[in-house]
Parts: structure tokens; C-alpha cells; sequence
């Protein structure tokens, strides 16, 4: 990947910790010495530092049957205990872990000794349906209060849950609890969602419904929390009001625990083929890099933070950042059950504003989508308590790394650009505040007791300044243990590539700077060659989205017959600049010129088209598959997974090919 072009390497800025928040961090510059002289050792003392463990572990690691890890192997916790309980004992029971807001501006507060109760009551009630440890529990919910208690409950009587995001169709739904053969759903009646109640009920027992196949069933049960107020069908013996059972429960439960490789959880992640994934979580590895991650990497004051992850408990984000992490260190958060536009843009910002958030963790498209709509509505809040600033999910463009900092973080805040998976479970690759001289773009390097390397097709070590492919060395805590039910799908997908070597396959490229610090280019499917040079998208749309006019952009590679593929991109402009310019025919052609002023004339892009919005996941990725379908003129696939299935047509009429 030698000819990679690298834009993205001009990026020059630096920020630097400044010394009074170095002189006070949470992470401390040693621990990367800690980690490295033993790995193991330190994460064996993370552990015992971070958990409490009802039986403590004598092994670290035990590798000895690769991929499939095992840690703190003889250890004995239990994970809600560890996240609930044992914070109340320390005399914490009333400090707030939940400043809950509803789209609709209701609001509840809800303190761990509150939250320690409901999970006990509702532990109590999964063991009366039936429930025990090793049973899939289904979650489908919205981010209320008792999305999280669910988690917690299930995970408290060792059973393993599933949360399936509230955006998901019933057929969606219906494979993933088939697959999991989940017992329980914990679903509600609905949602709001921009404005109006989106409805859940219906989905489930659409999803649970005969369809004449033949297929047994293993839900038995349906719990209903009362959100949407919205009509809902009642299948007596099968469904339950949350309301008329979890408040009955008795408030006595006491947390067994169970052995370290316990499974926690089972999330849906969709792969290179069609059939999403069942990525297999455990419990005391998971709970340890979690927490550590979540301290370190935000710079976590229990007593004092408002920490904030807009994720929903749809993502893995949600889980490790919002669930796990946050709760395992005792720590006080938002939850927010809406989108960021309702009633009208500014409505995150006046959350930050309204509960002091100190620490706010959110996705690059997200920060671009602010940036479209101009400064002035987050200017017009009192955005100060903010100290940290994080990003999850794709690469993280200069200029909006840059805007994130001046415009959000007042140009005070450390940014924490932070890479990590689904199957990586926690945060691997990442700046410390306060340690690290940040590098806007850059995730930079990896945490201590994480070996990450970037190699070639053979496996070798490309060295600094070049590119390639994002590999994982060494075990770590968090990793997945496997694909729910599917142990061979697991090893090709992630270890088969470079079996001989042992490293775990990402699927990510990513570049070596001449500090050796990483640059995360995008999925390995995004590389696209051009007359046989190596481009990739984000760092292309990196440099559509550093032009004045640009707010988004998406950049494919599309078959060419001269060149292998071509440059194809979508920009979406900025209101301000489309305010201020009433011809906007020639953008296009100033954009290819742009492009191949910034980047090179290899990276001119054979075509710009200039649209009104991307089309995007219920997660907020770009799908660019269906980009590439309409720049090679193909009928467009599947796109059922869309938040917005509309966005396609309106695409296609701009660009005016089938
Ligand atoms: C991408 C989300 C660049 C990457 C936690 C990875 C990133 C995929 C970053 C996993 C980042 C995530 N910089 N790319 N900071 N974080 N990615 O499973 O391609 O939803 O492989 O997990 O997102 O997405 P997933």
C-alpha cells in the first residue's frame, strides 16, 4: 500500500494536554510501562482493582485452545452486583446514576439505590418465568430507565441478553431471537421518536406470530413497560404488564455469582454476507475493560462527572458505554431518549446545558450534522461544563475533529478519537487525556495492554508512513469468545487470515504516521483502486468536507474501464453556504478540483454529485454499497436497513441513471 496517497497525513495541528489537566488525570503516563514490561499482570491488577470479584481468580489468561480465550478463568463475580450493589454498600446509594429525559421533556431521576431495587424486583421476576442462567432473554426497548434495569436484571441471574435496537423491522426481530432462541421478550408498548410514538408491541407480536412454517417458538413469555401509551393487542398467558408485576416483586434478591466465562450478552452485528452475526460477550474480562476504558479514557470522576453517550443500547456503544462501563464505575449519566432535532436542532445542547455534562461521547456523523446546521444554535447554549469530548464509530475527519473542539469544546476540551468493534468490546485504540498530544483524524495508539499492529498481506509490519491492514496481536480482555452457535464462522471471519501469526483480522485499513501513531482509513471493502493506487474513501471525503460548501460527503469507488474503479462522491452542502450563494452549478466541477488540489490529481473524483442527504444505517454509517450501485448504474439493493428508505429514489432522480 505504499502509494496510498495520504492526505490525511498534511494534517498538521497538534493540541497538547494542558498542564493542569495533565497535572490532575485520571491516567497516568506509566501505565503504558506497567502494560507493556506485563501484560497480564496488569490487567490481572486492573481487575481486582476495578471489580469485586465474590471468588477471586488465580489464572490471567488462558490461551492454550486459540481464538477461544478465556480469562480470570477460576474467578467467580457477578456483573450487577459489580455495576449496583456494591455502591450502595459503599454508601453511594444515593447518588443519581440516571438523569433520564423522554423526548417529550419529561424527565426521572433515578439514584443507584433506586435502580438496585428495580433490578432485584425484576431478577425475581425472570426467575418466577422461568428464567435461569445460560437462557437468551430478548430486549426491545427504548432508552428508558428499564432498558437498563433489563440488561442488569438478566445479566444478575447469569442468563444472557440480547438487545435488539427499537429501530429494527419484526422480521429483524424475529431472526434474531430465533437465533438466539431467546425465552423472554422485554419489549414496550412504544417509543417516541422525532415527535411521535413509534411503535414496539405491534413489531414483537408480529415478530412471535405463526407463520404456517412450522418453526417452534421459544418465547414464552412478553414484558410490557407502558412507555407510548399507544394501543396494543394482548395475548393473555403470554404477556404481562411490567407495571402490574415488577413493582409486586419482592425487593429481596442476593447476587450469585457465577464463574468469569459466563456469557453476558449476544449482539447482532451485521458482517460481509447477509446473515448478521451473533457476537458472543462474557462476563469478567468484558467488565474489566470496560470499566477501565470508561475511567481512563474519559477522564472519570464518579463523584462529580455527568458523563453522556448518546448511543442507544441498540450498539455495542450502548452497551459498554452506556450499561457497563458507566455503571461498573459508579458514575452519573444521561440518558436521552429522543433524536438530536426534536423539537428543533439545538435540543442536545440544551440537555448538556440543562444537566452540566461534563464528559459527552458521541459519533463523527452526528458532530457533521452539526456543523451543517452552523455554530450558532450550540453558541446560543452554555456549553462550558464540558471537559471531555469522544468519538466512536468511523474515522473522524480533521475539520470536524477541529469544529467538535473549538465549537462544542470551547477550544479547551481533550478529544478522544476512539476505535474500537463490536467485537473488540471496549475501547482499543485511543488517545488518554491528559497523557497524549492529540492529532486531529488520528485515533493514534493503542491503550495499554492492547498490542495493535499495522502489516501488510503477508503479515509483516509495514513500518511508519506506510499503510495496510489493522491487526490485533495479542488476546485482551474484552475480545468476543465467539459467533453465537457458529464457532467456524467465528475463526474465518477474524483469525483465519493470518492463522499462522495468530493476529486477529479487523477488517480496518489504517496507516503508521512517521511517529508510528495510527490513522484509521476506513473498512478494507472502502479501499478503492485507482489505475492502481491505493485510495482510500475517508480520506477523500475528508478533504470533500474541508471545502467551505461541504457539509457531508460519501465517496465510493466505482468500475471504470480505463482506470479499475473511479472516485464517485455525494456532498451534501452546508445551510450557511447555500444561503449565501445563489449559483451553485459549477460546485461540482470546483470540488473535483478541489479534491485533486488537496490530495492529488489521482483523487480527482470522475464524478460529484451534489444531494440533499446520505443514505444512512439506523446507526448512523453511510451505506455506501447503495451508492456504488447507483454510480455503476445497477439497480439499487437491498435497503431495508435504511433509516430513511426514501433517501435512495431521491438520489437516483438527482443523478438521473437507474
Ligand atoms: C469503525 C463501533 C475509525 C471501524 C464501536 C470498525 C472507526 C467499525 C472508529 C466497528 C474510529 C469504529 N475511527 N473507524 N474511532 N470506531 N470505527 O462494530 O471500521 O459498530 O471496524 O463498533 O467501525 O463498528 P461497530
Amino acid at each position: 500500500m505504499s502509494s496510498q496517497i495520504d492526505h490525511l497525513l498534511t494534517e498538521t495541528r497538534r493540541f497538547a494536554p494542558s498542564p493542569e489537566f495533565a497535572a490532575d488525570a485520571v491516567a497516568k503516563a506509566d501505565l503504558y510501562e506497567r502494560a507493556a514490561a506485563d501484560r497480564e499482570g496488569f490487567w490481572a491488577e486492573q481487575s481486582r482493582e476495578l471489580l469485586h470479584w465474590e471468588k477471586p481468580f488465580t489464572q490471567v489468561l488462558d490461551w492454550s485452545t486459540p481464538p477461544f480465550a478465556k480469562w480470570f478463568a477460576d474467578g467467580e463475580l457477578n456483573v450487577a452486583y459489580n455495576c449496583l450493589d456494591r455502591h450502595v454498600e459503599a454508601g453511594n446509594g444515593d447518588r443519581v446514576a440516571l438523569l433520564w429525559e423522554g423526548e417529550p421533556g419529561d424527565s426521572r431521576t433515578v439514584t443507584y439505590a433506586e435502580l438496585t431495587d428495580e433490578v432485584k424486583r425484576l431478577a425475581n421476576v425472570l426467575t418466577d418465568l422461568g428464567v435461569g442462567a445460560g437462557d437468551r432473554v430478548a430486549i426491545y426497548l427504548p432508552m428508558i430507565p428499564e432498558a437498563i434495569a433489563s440488561m442488569l436484571a438478566v445479566a444478575r441471574i447469569g442468563a444472557i441478553h440480547s438487545v435488539v435496537f427499537g429501530g429494527f423491522s419484526a422480521d429483524s426481530l424475529r431472526s434474531r431471537i430465533d437465533d438466539a432462541g431467546a425465552k423472554l421478550v422485554i419489549t414496550a408498548d412504544g417509543g417516541y421518536r422525532k415527535g411521535k410514538v413509534s411503535p414496539l408491541k405491534p413489531a414483537v407480536d408480529q415478530a412471535l406470530s405463526d407463520r404456517g412454517d412450522g418453526a417452534q417458538l421459544t418465547v414464552e413469555h412478553v414484558l410490557v413497560v407502558k412507555r407510548g401509551e399507544n394501543e396494543v393487542e394482548w395475548t393473555e398467558g403470554r404477556d404481562l404488564w411490567w407495571h402490574d408485576v415488577v413493582p409486586q416483586a419482592p425487593a429481596e434478591h442476593t447476587a450469585q455469582a457465577f464463574p468469569s466465562e459466563n456469557p453476558l450478552y449476544i449482539l447482532y452485528t451485521s458482517g460481509t454476507t447477509g446473515k448478521p452475526k451473533g457476537i458472543l460477550h462474557t462476563s469478567g474480562g468484558y467488565l474489566t475493560q470496560a470499566a477501565f476504558t470508561h475511567r481512563n479514557v474519559f477522564d472519570l470522576r464518579p463523584e462529580s462527572d455527568v458523563y453522556w453517550c448518546t448511543a442507544d443500547i441498540g450498539w455495542v456503544t450502548g452497551h459498554t458505554y452506556v450499561a457497563y462501563g458507566p455503571l461498573a464505575n459508579g458514575a452519573t449519566q444521561v440518558l436521552y431518549e429522543g433524536t438530536p432535532e426534536f423539537p428543533a436542532p439545538g435540543r442536545w445542547w440544551d440537555i448538556v446545558e440543562k444537566y452540566g455534562v461534563t464528559i459527552l461521547y458521541t459519533a463523527p456523523t452526528a458532530i457533521r450534522g452539526f456543523m451543517k446546521q452552523g455554530r450558532v444554535i450550540p453558541q446560543q447554549r452554555d456549553l462550558s461544563s464540558l471537559r471531555v469530548l469522544g468519538s466512536v464509530g468511523e474515522p473522524i475527519n480533521p475539520e470536524a475533529w477541529v469544529w467538535y473542539r473549538d465549537v462544542i469544546g470551547g477550544g479547551k476540551t481533550p478529544i478522544v478519537d476512539t476505535w474500537w468493534q463490536t467485537e473488540t468490546g471496549a475501547i482499543m485504540v485511543s488517545a488518554l487525556p491528559g497523557v497524549t498530544e492529540a492529532k486531529p483524524g488520528s485515533a493514534q495508539v493503542p491503550l495499554p495492554g492492547i498490542s495493535i499492529d499495522v502489516v501488510d498481506e503477508k503479515a509483516e509490519h509495514v513500518g511508519n508512513g506506510n499503510g495496510g491492514l489493522l491487526v490485533i496481536t495479542e488476546p485482551w480482555p474484552s475480545m468476543l469468545r465467539g459467533i453465537w452457535g457458529d464457532p467456524e464462522r467465528y475463526k474465518e471471519t477474524y483469525w483465519d487470515k493470518f492463522a499462522e501469526q495468530g493476529y486477529y483480522f479487523a477488517g480496518d485499513g489504517a496507516r503508521l504516521d512517521e511517529d508510528g501513531d495510527i490513522w484509521l482509513l476506513g473498512r478494507v471493502d472502502d479501499v478503492m483502486n485507482v489505475s492502481g493506487h491505493r485510495l482510500s474513501t475517508a480520506e477523500i471525503e475528508s478533504a470533500l468536507v474541508a471545502h467551505e460548501a461541504t457539509a457531508e460527503a460519501a465517496v465510493v469507488g466505482a468500475s471504470d474501464e480505463t482506470t479499475g474503479q473511479a472516485v464517485v462522491a455525494y456532498c451534501v452542502l452546508k445551510e450557511s453556504y447555500l444561503s449565501s450563494h445563489e449559483n451553485i452549478e459549477d460546485l461540482a466541477q470546483e470540488l473535483r478540483s478541489w479534491v485533486a488540489s488537496q490530495i492529488g490529481a489521482i483523487a480527482r473524483p470522475r464524478e460529484i454529485y451534489i444531494v440533499t442527504e446520505l443514505p444512512k444505517t439506523r446507526s448512523g454509517k453511510i451505506m455506501r454499497r447503495l451508492l456504488r450501485d447507483v454510480a455503476e448504474g445497477r439497480e439499487v439493493g437491498d435497503t431495508t436497513t435504511l433509516a430513511d428508505t426514501m433517501v435512495m429514489s431521491t438520489i437516483q432522480s438527482k443523478v438521473g441513471k437507474k
